[in-house]
């Protein structure tokens, strides 16, 4: 099939590559960038493991084509950990928190609570539950999940975070 040229930033790096039209942008990323932190958990749209930042917005990268994301500024969970290799203040709730267990679900959960972050610095818990309702885990039952992005958010506003009473 005829490729067509895409020019995208991806975590800060320019990548220019040919693709086919029918390409997903999810394999793109996995398959021509090795990015393969996103996952791909199924083919209806709903389990948010392919989610990814493009031009500011959560998107489900099954759900887009490679060509659509053309001249957009994407950022997956590689592109997560700080400059200096350190983790971020949301992967580093995730561990803190035990946000996480098979760890399929992780890096678009991830990529959402960052995105969610940004739309929201002080999410309640509903907020936080109604954020990430995009986002399937198997393992998790959410509810660490919930404190991970408790964690991040209280660490990214400066203060400490207090677990609340169950
Ligand atoms: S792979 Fe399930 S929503 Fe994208
Ligand atoms: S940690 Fe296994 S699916 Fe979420």
């Amino acid at each position: 099939m005829e490729q067509i040229p895409v020019t995208m930033t991806v975590n800060g790096k320019k990548v220019q590559r040919f693709v086919e039209p029918r390409t997903l942008l999810i394999h793109f990323l996995r398959e021509d960038l090795d990015l393969t932190g996103p996952h791909i958990g199924c083919e209806t749209s709903h389990c948010g493991a392919c989610t990814v930042e493009m031009n500011g917005m959560s998107v489900k990268s099954c759900t887009l084509f490679a060509a659509q994301a053309n001249g957009a500024d994407l950022t997956t969970v590689e592109g997560m950990a700080n400059p200096d290799g350190t983790l971020s203040a949301l992967q580093e709730g995730f561990r803190q928190m035990h946000g996480l267990q098979c760890g399929y679900c992780t890096p678009g959960m991830i990529m959402r609570a960052h995105t969610l972050l940004k739309e929201n610095p002080n999410p309640t818990e509903d907020e936080i539950r109604m954020g990430i309702a995009g986002n399937l885990c198997r393992c998790t039952g959410y509810q660490n999940i919930v404190k991970a992005i408790q964690y991040a958010a209280a660490k990214l506003n400066g203060t400490d975070f207090q677990e609340a009473a169950e």
